[in-house]
């Protein structure tokens, strides 16, 4: 099973790249040689000027070139300190985007600085820092590193110019981490003072006070990477135990609050999504379920993913919602979230992957970054017609916090939609993301993103992830030839982008000799589990049982009722409402190239149209185009033979929200004839309904015609609440089903319900019970009917 989901990057990594040199613009493979060399100048250049102005302290600023230092004098200064632990670490997470240029002289000067800078081996700082950050950023990238030099396979194998000083270090980290794990519940306190070797530490109020899931769960990763490469199994299974532990903090909706109180185990905010403080957590029980072969994480990856696309997932992004509720409870999404797209290609769920990677792209275009927070709905008084009134609208009001620290998100996940797809689209958004690097970011001594995203004052700022992610996914886009890319093992990056990998051997020497030696952490985890088992005795939840609540979630205006000539004739001209922008003109000359992207999805433009209001460009963004309408890369790479434009839709969408008792399914059957099947119907079910009347466009972009209100009944078989004498009629609208539980349906697409199981879930055996939920009937052709409305494809078998 787990290879499943690695089939779909291997096949797609076969594919030649095809070139195609007589178009004046089109990518060739001598240009994509070019990109690929500028992305290497650009990495070095920010790492030489590290090495320049920065080392031997954690960062350069790249402005004013003097180094970012720790802030010995002021401990409380955390925006500093949680990262900077006088750790020389852009030289550290730097280590693995040298490697993977595959440039041997450069990594071995590296390797030799870093063992110069640590000639004890021993990272003895008097320093508070993130066990989280430290986690993914130094370890990672030590293992990481360590791995290449030790491969023989590897471009920069190291051979005996290299005896393992990189894993030394590493453990001499992760040795003084673990004791954040010293806690009476297993989970690890959010920072530790890395001097503190194996002295239970002297943890205060405020550093106990608050953890997120990310950093709870995460460590686990590397943790067990280590203990393969060690043979001391104790960092996999103290790492693991809090890994399961948070799991095991899950609402009734399976979704976990984004932080707790890791003593207590209360939940600090309600709030859950797929952004800031939670994010690695999906991304690492997927990665640790391939990497180490581990069913217990795929599952725990598949109920998780589950839960997020029945509870979270709002058409174009994953909103943050009530883990215990799901409602939605902020109407933002952060930029951190922009990395899922990457992590569903992983998943196999690329049509998904897709549209909601677009959603970022279109953030990209309008703010030239991606904002630490984006508003998707303004508040009232704003959203009436900012944009006839530019100069005043309040630009803070949609971008609550709003820094662009160059965060890789985006490009990791345009890298990995790249390789799963060939799609030329995502090449093209490399190209302009190198573009921007270059005009818009590259600095004195680096690279600094943007301070406020709205004036476009650039930050004194570069963050390690800079050269350490963002430059590597830019750079593996374009480098086809890549080693990684033609690995026999899976290569997993890690959540800090060092590729990761086990060989076959290390795999059967730790499940032979693993070794579980330290009193210590074996006499803590003893006592967790212990205290696990008292617990256990006292867990119960209980399910309501009633119709949630239906909402409206994506009203358009008022509908048309009157068709014009063009919608009737179902062809599209400039009558009618589109929601195309004016498309660039072009020539084709019959040759079959183009991007399915750009000339088969339909919705390439939704976004432009929906959130118009709270996508607005700032002053400094008026010249910007849309990377996706760029005329050159237009005109070349989207065919009118299949061009197809999305005529607005006039319907209305809500959703509808049961909660029912007994098992939730988390994989129905989707068959080839467009039927989604629930075998059984419990738990957390969303659906999003349209409401539909003749002659409207509907959410498909397509004409409803009057076929689709023939010989419908609403004659309710279990009661008499809708009239039954007249059983069939003409209703003026209807509804239908458009996703389910997160599955989009096709235009023609069926729910399949077994009926028996649908009432049984309600906890009764008589069929008639079933109206036990509020106002749900089912009529004569097995169609459940709200409120006596049919929704005419939701069929119960
Ligand atoms: C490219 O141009 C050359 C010279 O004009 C021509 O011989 C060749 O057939 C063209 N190739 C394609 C794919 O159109
Ligand atoms: C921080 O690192 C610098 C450079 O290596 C070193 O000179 C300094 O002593 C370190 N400070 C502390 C408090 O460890
Ligand atoms: C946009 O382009 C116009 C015309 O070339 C120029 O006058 C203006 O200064 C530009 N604005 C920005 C913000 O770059
Ligand atoms: C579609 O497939 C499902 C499951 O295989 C089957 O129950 C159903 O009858 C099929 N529907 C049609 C219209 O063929
Ligand atoms: C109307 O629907 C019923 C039940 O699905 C079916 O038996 C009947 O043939 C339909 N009548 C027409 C005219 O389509
Ligand atoms: C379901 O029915 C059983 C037997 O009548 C009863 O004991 C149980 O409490 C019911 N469960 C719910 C959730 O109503």
């Amino acid at each position: 099973m787990v290879f499943r989901l690695w089939l779909l990057l291997v096949l797609v990594l076969q594919l030649e790249q095809v070139s195609c040199e007589n178009y004046t613009y089109s990518f060739t493979a001598k240009e994509i040689k070019a990109y690929k060399q500028e992305v290497r100048e650009l990495f070095y250049f920010g790492f030489d000027s590290y090495l320049e102005h920065g080392y031997p302290f954690d960062e350069v600023k790249p402005i004013s070139c003097v180094p970012k230092k720790r802030n010995f004098k002021d401990p409380n200064d955390r925006v500093t300190n949680d990262l900077l632990g006088n750790f020389t670490i852009t030289l550290i997470d730097s280590l693995t985007t040298i490697a993977v240029l595959q440039d041997r002289p450069r990594f071995l000067e590296a390797v030799k600085l870093v063992e110069r800078t640590f000639p004890d081996e021993d990272f003895d700082v008097d320093a508070t820092v993130q066990v989280f950050e430290t986690t993914i950023r130094v370890i990672g990238s030590l293992l990481s590193s360590h791995q290449y030099a030790t491969d023989l396979t590897k471009a920069v194998y190291l051979g005996n110019e290299y005896d393992g000083s990189l894993l030394r270090l590493a453990r001499n980290m992760a040795d003084r981490l673990l004791p954040a794990y010293l806690t009476y519940t297993g989970l690890p306190v959010p920072r530790l003072n890395v001097k503190q070797k194996f002295n239970f530490p002297d943890f205060t109020d405020s550093l106990l006070a608050e953890n997120n899931v990310a950093a709870m769960a995460c460590p686990v990763f590397e943790f067990t990477i280590l203990s393969y490469l060690t043979g001391d199994s104790k960092y996999e299974k103290v790492t693991r135990y809090a890994f399961d532990k948070t799991w095991s903090l899950r609402t009734h909706l399976d979704l976990l609050p984004m932080s707790f109180h890791p003593e207590k185990l209360t939940p600090y905010t309600p709030m859950t999504g797929v952004g800031a403080s939670i994010d690695s957590f999906f991304e690492y029980a997927l990665k640790g379920a391939v990497l180490f072969d581990d069913s217990d994480l795929m599952d725990i990856w598949d109920v998780a993913y589950e839960s997020l696309r029945t509870s979270c997932k709002n058409d174009w992004f994953f909103a943050n919602i009530m883990a215990d509720t799901g409602q939605l409870f902020v109407p933002w999404i952060d930029s951190l979230s922009a990395f899922f797209p990457g992590l569903q290609v992983l998943a196999g769920d690329l049509d998904d992957a897709i549209a909601k990677h677009l959603m970022f792209l279109k953030i990209w275009n309008t703010f030239g970054g991606i904002p630490e927070r984006w508003n998707f709905s303004p508040p009232e008084s704003l959203s009436s017609s900012p944009s006839e009134d530019l100069e005043s609208f309040d630009l803070n009001a949609i971008i609550p916090l709003e820094w662009y620290p160059l965060r890789p998100e985006f490009f990791e996940s345009t890298y990995y939609l790249y390789r799963a797809t060939k799609d030329p689209f995502y090449l093209n958004i490399g190209v302009h993301l190198l573009r921007d690097l270059k005009q818009r970011f590259k600095s004195n001594c680096g690279f600094a993103g943007f301070q406020n995203i709205i004036t476009g004052e650039l930050q004194d700022r570069m963050e390690t992830f800079v050269l350490s992610e963002s430059l590597k996914y830019l750079y593996l886009l374009f480098d086809e030839d890549n080693e990684l890319h033609k690995s026999a093992s899976d290569v997993i990056f890690s959540t800090e982008a060092h590729p990761m990998w086990l060989s076959q051997e290390v795999r059967s020497n730790y499940k032979r000799k693993a070794k579980f030696s330290d009193l210590t952490y074996s006499s803590h985890l003893e006592a967790c589990y212990e205290r696990d088992k008292e617990l256990e005795a006292k867990e119960n939840t209980l399910r309501g049982r009633i119709v949630g609540f239906a909402k409206s979630i994506f009203t358009q205006d008022e509908p048309d009722e009157t068709p014009t000539d063009a919608i009737l004739n179902h062809k599209i001209n400039d009558k009618v409402p589109s929601i195309c922008p004016m498309k660039p003109s072009h020539v084709m000359d019959g040759d079959s190239w183009y991007s399915p992207i750009l000339s088969k999805f339909r919705r390439l433009f939704e976004i432009d149209t929906r959130y118009a209001a709270t996508l607005i460009k700032p002053a400094h963004m008026q010249n910007y185009s849309a990377i996706e309408l760029e005329p050159a890369f237009y005109s070349r790479w989207s065919n009118p033979q299949f061009s197809t434009c999305q005529i607005m839709a006039t319907t209305e969408i809500f959703e509808l929200i049961f909660d029912l008792p007994g098992l939730h399914q988390l994989n129905p059957l989707i068959s080839d004839n467009e039927t989604i099947t629930f075998e059984t119907f419990g738990g957390r079910s969303r659906l999003n309904i349209e409401r539909i009347q003749i002659y409207q466009i509907d959410h498909y972009g397509e004409l409803i015609t009057a076929s689709t209100f023939r010989n419908i009944s609403r004659r309710d078989i279990y009661s008499q609440q809708c009239d039954t004498t007249a059983s069939l009629y003409s209703p003026t609208f209807l509804y239908r089903v458009v996703a389910i539980n997160g599955h989009t349906l096709p235009r023609h697409g069926t729910v399949h319900i077994k009926e028996h199981n649908f009432v049984s879930a309600s906890n009764n055996t008589r069929k008639k019970d079933v109206l036990i939920i509020g106002s749900v009937g089912i009529n004569d052709r097995a169609q459940l009917m709200i409120e006596c409305t049919p929704i005419i494809n939701l069929i119960l078998v």
